[in-house]
């Protein structure tokens, strides 16, 4: 007789979310984590110590550029990175015990260490073997290295390193112009460091629409960050006043270095699954060392996976809407996950969000659509706290109004965009939005000018 229903592998955002619904749902769940704390990457050492940093010297970069505007005098504050360090520590652990407090108020139980799966039914952890009816594998993903670059996470690092430099560098090149490139990059360009982005393709934000590609880009280097576009890393060498960056120029193939304190490498990230014993049981994997799985489930009876380990985008909201619709599905109910509704967010300053289809896309398929576009100039309270910069694009398709896409760069875009995908759930039309009154002042009229913006046009533009 197996003892639980359920065990998952993984208590990240993917996890931790599937084990709490699986709990809820009336099934009996463990969690295998071999951290020292529950969360994953995402709480230890990604999406939340980021967000905490990104407060933080957002806070600096008020006082020093904006409030003597606003009448508010004093020296601009020093950066204790100590104490910067403690905050983000703070945040960290203030997160992680609420998984923890969650597992138990849901009766989810927490197997500490590192989990193999020696047969389907079967999780093996130190010496002790569980059986259970269901095993989801939700191992998340790990920084993807780039060959010839070694990382030691001191001055050569991931963005595990980059989170908890001993101190702020005076100059830092970062590998990839992608989402951990920007956000960190950015970071440490508010604290003071010489920051170059160095990026193989000639756009920042791969996949993003092209319009906020070359705004982002433009914002970032007006706030000092530097870009070396159309570029391929080769090497870098750690030499004794710092790193060496080499990089070949792809349209003249002409090689160029650059010195850096620090060099973070933010070129990607690949599944984690090493160690699972996945080879031995036959688990088909894609070409792209992902695990195949068709609804979540794998070649192997009774073994799953989501999340960063499977296909699609690298999210944590991805991986906690597949634990949900993974969790139901056990249950018996009907999961779900309407993969065409997931939006992206960059915390760059300003944000980036978007979600659906970019124009790009909507060009390749030949689709007719239209373009409403609103910029934050023309919204009252963007302008009253100097974040007037940027915009919010709604496409629609050119006869039915539907929204396929939408694309924002400006203050609080991650929250903004949620108005949008809770009307494509619902198959709205741009008008649908237009016609929704918004409470004044807010950002989110700027999202209502640019609907009208679909049809007759906005007001305050
Ligand atoms: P990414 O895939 O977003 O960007 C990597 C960039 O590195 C690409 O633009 C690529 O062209 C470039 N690159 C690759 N090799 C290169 C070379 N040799 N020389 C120069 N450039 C090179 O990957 P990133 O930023 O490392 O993020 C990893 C994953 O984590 C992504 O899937 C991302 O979505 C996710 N993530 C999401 C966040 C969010 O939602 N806010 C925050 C952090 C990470």
């Amino acid at each position: 007789m197996p003892s639980y229903d359920v065990i998952i592998i993984g208590a990240g955002p993917g996890g931790y979310v599937c084990a709490i619904r699986c709990a809820q749902l009336g099934l009996k769940t463990a969690v295998v984590e071999g951290r020292e704390t529950l969360g994953g990457t995402c709480l230890n050492v990604g999406c939340i110590p980021s967000k905490a940093l990104l407060h933080a010297t957002h806070s600096l970069h008020e006082a020093e550029h904006n409030f003597a505007a606003m009448g508010l005098k004093g020296a601009a504050p020093e950066v204790d990175w100590a104490q910067m360090q403690a905050y983000k520590q703070d945040v960290i652990d203030g997160n992680t015990k609420g998984i923890e407090f969650l597992f138990k108020k849901n009766k989810v139980d927490w197997i500490k260490g590192w989990a193999s799966i020696p047969a389907a039914g079967q999780v093996k952890v130190g010496e002790t073997t569980h059986e259970t009816k269901t095993i989801v594998i939700a191992t998340g993903s790990e920084p993807s290295a780039l060959p010839g670059i070694e990382i030691d996470e001191k001055t050569v690092v991931t963005s595990t390193g980059a989170l908890s430099l001993p101190s702020v560098p005076k100059s830092m090149v970062v590998i990839g112009a992608g989402v951990i490139g920007l956000e960190l990059g950015s970071v440490y360009k508010r604290l003071g460091a010489d920051v170059t982005v160095i990026e193989y393709l000639d756009a920042v934000s791969p996949g993003m629409d092209g319009e906020v590609q070359k705004t982002v880009q433009r914002m970032l280097k007006k706030q000092g960050m530097k870009f070396v576009m159309g570029a391929a890393v080769q090497t870098v060498q750690t030499t004794k006043t710092g790193n060496k960056v080499s990089y070949k120029l792809r349209k003249n193939d002409k090689e160029e270095a650059v010195e850096a304190e620090v060099v973070l490498v933010a070129t990607g990230r690949r599944p984690y699954t090493s160690g699972l014993g996945l080879e031995a049981l036959g688990v088909e994997m894609t070409g792209r060392g992902q695990i195949a799985t068709s609804h979540y489930a794998t070649n192997v009876t009774g073994l799953y996976a989501i999340g960063d380990a499977i296909e699609g985008p690298m999210l944590a909201h991805k991986a906690e809407d597949e634990g949900v619709a993974l969790a139901e599905i056990l249950a018996g109910q009907k999961g779900h996950v309407n993969y065409g509704v997931i939006p992206g967010v960059i915390y760059t300053h300003p944000e980036v969000a978007s979600v659906g289809a970019t124009e790009e896309q909507l060009k390749e398929e030949g689709r007719a659509y239209k373009v409403g576009k609103f910029s934050f100039m023309g919204n009252g309270r963007a302008k009253a706290v100097f974040a007037g910069d940027g915009f919010v694009k709604i496409l629609a398709d050119a006869s039915t109004d539907r929204i396929l896409g939408a694309h924002i760069i400006g203050p609080a875009a991650g929250d903004l965009i949620h108005e949008i995908c809770v009307g494509m759930e619902f198959g709205a039309a741009a008008e649908d939005i237009a016609r929704t009154c918004h409470g004044h002042p807010t950002f989110s009229e700027a999202v209502r000018e640019a609907a009208m913006a679909c049809g007759d046009g906005p007001i305050h533009s």
